[in-house]
């Protein structure tokens, strides 16, 4: 996934993320650190990812160096000390790549990464800022081990333990990033253990010193001195959290911390999309209580009975929040405008509802005070709507914005048959439930109708935008482009007329090789975004498939969730003899 302007250097702002192995403990929570990455590239920053080895790995590592060699050399014991973030790293840019997010991770020599001192407790010295920033002007995260760097004298070292939070401090500094965000197992610094008191404030601020003093255990002290010397912003938050505790150079503030009551949540429809949505939901058990999921057909699905109901009143019963990945225009707005009218939130995936109904969903959630989000039903993990949401002076829109269709053309230029590549699509998990709204461009068109009111502001629906089958096209077709140095792609384009209408249109188009929208892969999705300034962005990632857009639909999830925790916070602020009743 990617945003870049079309010419010349990206726009950067970036963060520092740190994960250590109180939030890595398994493998299985690398996806839940990917989406936390996701949210934050989605929000629009480039992400430096700087991780910890698996919890117990570097024990189990130093055990078994000291089994095998004694007392063995430290330059040798730090050599396999540093294994553990070395692999964490590799498995988190894996982890993002499955989102379609386009991640490198770098090796200490690879990044000049050089460090001073005992071979088992080195200090950071140098950076080659310039070799991570050419890297994020091609990938929207790189991901780095900590712990580790290069030595002039002992080849590679290790940092003493917890030197994780002191890497991340020195990557944020030597980037220019605007912070650096230690990702912890509790959501900030606290005034007492709230394990012990649960009316424990959380400070919202700290300077340097008085972080040093009270954060002891959780962040690095030689870490914080490093904050402080180089004036980096750290803060100190929990997986998917909204709040956090900022340490700079600022008054100390605390404040008894805003919970959220448990989301009781309605999760419609359980296929290729939902099902990647339901194993999030199964991650974040202690912030959502989810009702019998619904199916068209729940018998013989793994899971036991309860958990799947054909009935649509048992899986809308009470719910806070509706998440919709069931298909059908129609159906599924009935469902939902009822219940954004009567203040349910809404999330979902389904652009030919929410292009069909587009004014009718937005004017029941005003009506309710409801919350509705849609960023997968354009771009699947591309976040192309929060993108244009950020821009002002958007003119002209155009991209390939079905990944079926892409995928097709891409296997037709190699000479497959259409019914074998729509039958891979279609296994791979792209295609809608009835392919031809792909073939024929409507699922395109539905898009291109959401584009339209999202970033020329006009009232456009599907039904007026024009649009041309991939039936259309001779069979040979996109192998005949690929032999005269093009590429067919199914390309959707709006802009803004001079007299204030628009243009807007799908069609199947032949591109030089060069071309922005060209290179888009598979079911990959591309979009060229033109404002009046001149300027052109680009964006591009995975536009389909089960986790890319379970990414995208459960990161609509967790921003109501915190909106949530937000309001019952202002709730609490004003009645603070309620709560401490
Ligand atoms: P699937 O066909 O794979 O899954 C649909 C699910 O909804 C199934 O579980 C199905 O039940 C259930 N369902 C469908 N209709 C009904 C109904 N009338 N009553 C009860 N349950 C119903 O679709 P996808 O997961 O691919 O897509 C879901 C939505 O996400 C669509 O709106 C699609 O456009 C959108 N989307 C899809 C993307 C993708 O890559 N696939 C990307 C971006 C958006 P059962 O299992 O019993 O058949
Ligand atoms: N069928 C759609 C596609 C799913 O292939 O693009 C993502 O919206």
């Amino acid at each position: 996934m990617g945003e870049r302007q079309a010419s010349g250097e990206a726009e950067k702002r970036i963060c520092v993320l740190k994960f250590g192995s109180s939030v890595l403990g398994v493998e299985e929570d690398f996806p839940s650190a990917a989406l936390e990455i996701y949210r934050h590239v989605r929000d629009g920053e480039k992400v430096v990812a700087v991780v910890s080895a698996l919890a117990g790995e570097t024990d189990s590592l130093l055990g078994q160096a000291e089994r095998v060699g004694g007392e063995g050399d430290p330059a040798l014991v730090a050599r396999v000390a540093r294994v553990g973030e070395l692999h964490s790293a590799g498995l988190m840019a894996l982890a993002l790549g499955r989102l379609g997010l386009r991640a490198c991770t770098l090796d200490p020599h690879e990044m000049g990464l050089v460090a001073e001192g005992e071979p088992l407790d080195s200090d950071l010295v140098a950076l080659d800022a310039a070799i991570i920033h050419a890297r994020l002007d091609s990938h929207e995260v790189v991901v780095v081990p900590g712990f580790t760097a290069v030595h002039r004298e002992h080849g590679v070292v290790t940092l003493g333990r917890g030197g994780t939070d002191l890497s991340a401090v020195f990557f944020a500094a030597r980037l220019d990033a605007h912070r650096v965000r230690l990702i912890k197992d509790v959501d900030g610094v606290y005034a007492e253990d709230p394990a012990k008191n649960p009316y424990a404030e959380r400070y919202l601020a700290l300077d340097y010193d008085l972080a040093a003093e009270v954060s002891t255990g959780l962040v690095q002290p030689k870490a914080i001195h490093a904050a402080k010397v180089e004036n980096v912003l750290i803060e100190v938050a929990s997986l998917g959290a909204g709040e956090a505790t900022t340490i700079a150079d600022v008054a100390a503030r605390k404040a008894l911390p805003a919970r959220g009551r448990k989301l009781r949540v309605a999760l419609l429809g359980c296929g290729a999309v939902g099902a990647g949505v339901l194993a999030h939901f199964n991650q974040w058990a202690d912030l959502f209580e989810l009702n019998p999921v619904l199916v068209r057909d729940p018998s013989g699905r793994a899971g036991g009975s309860g958990r799947f109901t054909a009935d649509v009143e048992a899986a809308l019963a009470g719910a806070d929040l509706i998440v919709e990945t069931m298909g059908g225009a129609d159906f599924a707005a009935d469902l939902l405008c009822p219940a954004l009218r009567s203040g349910v939130h809404v999330v979902t995936a389904n652009k030919a509802a929410v292009a069909k109904h587009y004014e009718a969903l937005h004017a029941c959630a005003k009506s309710g005070g409801a919350m509705l989000a849609y960023s997968a039903a354009v771009g699947g993990g591309v976040p192309i709507l929060e993108a244009l949401a950020r821009l002002d002076g958007v003119v002209e829109v155009e991209g390939v914005m079905n990944g079926t269709v892409n995928y097709l053309l891409g296997r037709l230029a190699e000479g497959w048959r259409f019914d074998e590549a729509l039958a891979r699509a279609q296994e791979l998990g792209f295609a809608e439930a009835d392919p031809s709204a792909d073939v024929d461009g409507d699922d395109a068109a539905d898009k291109l109708s959401i584009l339209v009111r999202e970033a020329l502001h006009v009232p456009l629906p599907p039904s007026r935008i024009g649009r041309q089958s991939l039936r259309d096209i001779p069979g040979d077709g996109a192998a005949q482009a690929l032999a005269r140095g093009e590429t067919l792609k199914q390309v959707g384009r709006c802009r803004l007329l001079p007299g204030g209408g628009v243009e807007a249109e799908v069609r199947i188009v032949s591109l030089p090789l060069d071309h922005p929208l060209a290179g888009a892969r598979n079911e990959e999705n591309r979009f060229t975004v033109r404002t009046a300034d001149g300027k052109a962005r680009t964006l591009c990632g995975k536009g389909a498939g089960r986790w890319p857009t379970a990414a995208s639909v459960f990161a609509d999830v967790m921003d109501i969730q915190r909106a949530l925790v937000l309001r019952s916070g202002d709730a609490q602020a004003s009645e603070p003899a309620l709560l401490r009743a």
